[in-house]
């Protein structure tokens, strides 16, 4: 079954076609990579997926609704979460705090509750602090004890560990990663591969679409690619079948047959 269907997905800024008649369908449980050139419309891809930026034409199906014309927040509230190329942690805040601003999309107390009931806050409170605890907890066990200190005073890859956990702290259904891997070392990178696959055997149902330039991030955890270039899908397949395709290849060493 899938997931999510997204057929002749247009995006134009002015002139510039970002996004060409795109199709991509992601089944449930499934890993998907995206690679491209820069510029070639990958992060478009997302914004158009979660409600940043309204297509120009297509249809985006998740869960059998469509998502045409829907809110950020109301998409986030459907199960589609992200993280960005540029991080958005709040480096002053905690790393719980960060994760809970996560959880907001699905949280049940309004502003009325915190007022008369505030038991029911804080018990809620608590029981989402034990829940980031544990989502930490699958990257670095260490990591929960960190939880109260300003996420500016980690290391670069937990603080990408705490952007993951915050995406999934709101329980999605599908999870967007924008190339998680840059500005890491290939220590880092290595250990970030490790977290991706603890994410897909922690939660085996959950989808998960990658954007990524390191090829070996790609290889080491995609079941399917996808790449683009110049807004269009250029290819579709096992890293193996992708990595040798024609137009893949000229695309990468940037000859001219790539826009042909
Ligand atoms: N908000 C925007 N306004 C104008 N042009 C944009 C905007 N976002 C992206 N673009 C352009 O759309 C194209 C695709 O960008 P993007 O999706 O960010 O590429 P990628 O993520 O593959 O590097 C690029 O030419 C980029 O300059
Ligand atoms: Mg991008």
């Amino acid at each position: 079954m899938s997931l999510l269907e997204v057929t002749g997905l247009t995006v134009r800024f002015g002139g510039l076609v970002a996004l060409d008649g795109v199709d991509v369908v992601v089944a449930e449980g499934e890993t998907v990579g995206v690679i491209g050139p820069n510029g070639s419309g990958k992060t478009t891809l997302f914004n158009a997926l979660t409600g940043l930026l309204a297509p120009a034409a297509g249809d985006v199906v998740f869960l059998g609704r469509r998502l045409t014309g829907l809110e950020a927040h109301a998409i986030a509230r459907l199960g589609i979460a992200r993280t960005f190329q540029a991080s958005r942690l709040c480096l002053d805040l905690s790393a719980f705090d960060n994760i809970l601003i996560g959880m907001h999309a699905r949280r049940r107390t309004g502003l009325l509750d915190s007022v008369v009931r505030r038991g029911r806050l804080v018990g809620e409170m608590r029981a989402a602090i034990e829940r980031a605890s544990h989502l930490l907890a699958l990257f670095n066990r260490d990591l929960p004890r960190r939880g109260f200190e300003r996420v500016g005073q980690l290391p670069q890859i937990d603080r990408r560990r705490v952007e993951i956990c915050r995406a999934l702290a709101a329980g999605p259904r599908l999870l967007l990663l924008d190339e998680p891997s840059a500005g890491m070392n290939p220590e880092e990178t290595a250990e970030l591969m490790r977290d991706l696959r603890i994410v897909r055997d922690e939660m085996p149902g959950l989808s998960v679409v990658i954007i990524e330039h390191d090829m070996f991030v790609i290889e080491g955890v995609s079941q399917r690619v996808v790449a683009f270039n110049y807004g269009r899908k250029i290819a579709e397949g096992s890293f193996a079948e992708v990595a040798r395709h024609t137009e893949v290849r000229a695309a990468y060493l940037g000859t001219e047959t790539a826009h042909a």
